[in-house]
């Protein structure tokens, strides 16, 4: 070799090394496998998996084995997979899961138990005896299959019993057993399986709102009961046309807060179809936070994507026009999702600090005595982590009160005082609670109706659920119509103890100036009729060991 080419090939060399070091790798190549980065979180990331492409798809069963360290059967477990006909058990496509799962080290969430859908014909005309007998066999049978199993680490013992509202669903189970079923369902798991961690299991619980209330309360009054129920399981079926749910880490912080581990079970994030680069990238922010949330949960044991490749998901057949929703597209390629669920288990602690844009001005329309409808221009956000949604002021001196939130560009406001003017104005949050700039105000004057108007006695009563020494719940504060009229709309307030703060509510909307908060309706629980009564919570925090709480509850 010659001297010149020699020293060609040097720079040559250093060039290289100078042009490796400044166009860095793309952060997901960079650094490993989503479950490496879940595992050093002390979380797992799962997926759903499919019987039929785990069989015979390569692609899919390597990406499987590789990203996720934690996997739930899509359908091979429910009661039409497993027991057909009546005693009639076949465990084949349970048993390939948990055979996938054991070869790549993974741990196997059992879904599901009992459930008002893919239940055989058969189970659902028996009789209240013979129902409950075939319930407890089911169970006995299914969990005692996989009880020595080391895989199989936990089930989702009943599944979806709530509606939205609240209430029980009235399913099958439900109209034969009453809501009896449950109990005894989580029983005979337990007797089944003594070390199996045993999850009840639903959707629309994401946030804070009536149906997630519904379940902290019945999760809390069965674990009072003695009823083994270890785990909460929030589904997490979103779509980026209808927000991202409100207070998702202070939900996941409530469950916790009853000592139970809460998880999430069947992320997915959908959008109305075709695809494109902006709702990419919205999708990729609902993911990230969901992941933020759960890590910031101690008690949140991880994330179960509801498969993984858009070549298989559940969404196209069951949400007609929708699509797309998962961290790989149909070719096995990652999205922008998948970054973001990798960036977020590798990275830290959420660095954005940018605000979302101004709103524009609200535009009030359809004022009545007690309500208001109000739309915006939407707001942005560039900081990472993603448009949360907006607070609504009322212009009211040094401390604006919080009239509502919103997650889209519009609310409906309730609960408002009859002949009364309101200069209103939004601000944006983002996922980080970075809060943008005040939008202009707008002002408008609520009618004297003529209807009634929120006026009217009222009284609100305080139990406080439960305590320790540095905080307290108070649930329910009962808030009742002492008058003769109907209510559209309540405000309840009390005073903190010095050192006390809110840290959670929920079915109220509430503001706190000082030691003084303020809960209002929520806009579904502010109309009451004479006598009537509705309900909210609230969680404080405390200094360790003061043993006070609040003294009183004022109603108007
Ligand atoms: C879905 C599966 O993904 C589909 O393949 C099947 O046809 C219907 O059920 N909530 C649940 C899951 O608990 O079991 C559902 O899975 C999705 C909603």
């Amino acid at each position: 070799m010659s001297v010149r080419s020699s020293s060609l090939l040097r720079v040559l060399t250093l060039l290289g090394m100078l042009v490796a070091f400044l166009v860095p790798a793309t952060s997901a190549e960079a650094s490993g496998p989503l479950r490496t980065h879940a595992a050093s979180r002390g979380k797992f990331i799962g997926t759903a998996l499919a019987t039929g492409p785990l069989s015979n798809e390569t692609q899919y069963r390597t990406i499987a084995g590789q990203e996720f360290n934690q996997v739930t059967a899509e359908n091979a477990m429910k009661w039409e997979s497993t027991e057909p006909s009546q005693g009639q058990f076949t465990f084949s496509g349970a048993d390939a899961i948990v055979n996938f799962a054991t070869q790549n080290n993974q741990q196997v969430h059992g879904h599901t138990l009992v459930w008002h859908s893919q239940t055989p014909g058969w189970v659902q005309g028996l009789g209240a005896t013979a129902m409950r007998t075939a319930m407890q066999n089911h169970i006995s049978q299914v969990v005692g299959r996989y009880a020595d199993n080391a895989a199989v680490v936990s089930w989702d013992v009943v599944n979806e019993v709530f509606d939205d509202n609240g209430n029980m669903r009235t399913s099958f189970w439900y109209n034969t057993l009453g809501s009896s079923y449950i109990a005894d369902a989580f029983r005979a798991a337990r007797a089944a399986d003594s070390n199996a961690r045993l999850c009840i299991n639903d959707y629309n619980v994401e946030g804070i709102n009536a149906k997630s209330t519904a379940m902290y309360n019945l999760v809390s009054s069965l674990r009072q009961q003695g009823v083994p129920v270890d785990c909460v399981g929030i589904q997490g079926h979103l779509a980026i046309q209808y927000g991202f749910p409100g207070q998702v880490q202070q939900n996941l912080q409530r469950f916790a807060d009853l000592g139970v581990q809460v998880r999430i079970t069947e992320l997915d994030v959908r959008m109305q179809m075709p695809r494109d680069a902006t709702k990419d990238t919205t999708q990729a922010t609902y993911y990230r936070n969901v992941v933020n949330a759960c890590l910031a949960v101690t008690a949140c044991a991880g994330i179960t994507i509801w498969g993984f490749t858009d070549r298989y998901s559940w969404v196209g057949d069951t949400f007609p026009g929708e699509g797309a929703a998962l961290i790989y597209n149909e070719n096995y390629e990652q999205k922008p999702s998948y970054t973001a669920v990798h960036d977020a288990l590798a990275g830290g602690t959420s660095t954005d600090t940018t605000p979302p844009t101004t709103p524009g001005t609200p535009s009030a329309s359809n004022v009545t005595g007690s309500s208001a409808s109000l739309t915006w221009s939407a707001s942005t956000d560039s900081g990472g982590s993603g448009l949360a949604g907006y607070n609504v002021y009322r212009e009211q001196g040094t401390t604006d009160p919080l009239l509502g939130q919103s997650s889209t560009n519009s609310i409906s406001l309730t609960g408002l005082s009859a002949n009364t003017q309101y200069q209103v104005y939004v601000r944006a949050r983002d996922g980080a609670g970075n809060l943008s700039g005040n939008s202009p105000a707008t002002t408008f004057t609520t009618t004297t109706g003529g209807g009634p108007g929120p006026g009217g006695g009222c009284t609100a009563v305080g139990t406080v659920q439960t305590q320790w020494s540095s905080g307290y719940v108070v649930q329910p504060v009962t808030v009742t119509n002492t008058g003769t009229s109907a209510k559209s709309g309540w405000t309840v307030t009390f005073t903190l103890p010095a050192g006390h703060t809110v840290t959670g509510s929920w079915n109220a909307v509430v503001t706190v100036s000082g030691q003084t908060v303020t809960a209002r309706n929520a806009n579904y629980n502010g109309n009451l009729a004479p006598s009537g009564s509705t309900s909210f919570g609230f969680q404080a925090s405390r200094p360790n060991g003061n043993t006070q709480t609040p003294p009183g509850y004022t109603c108007a």
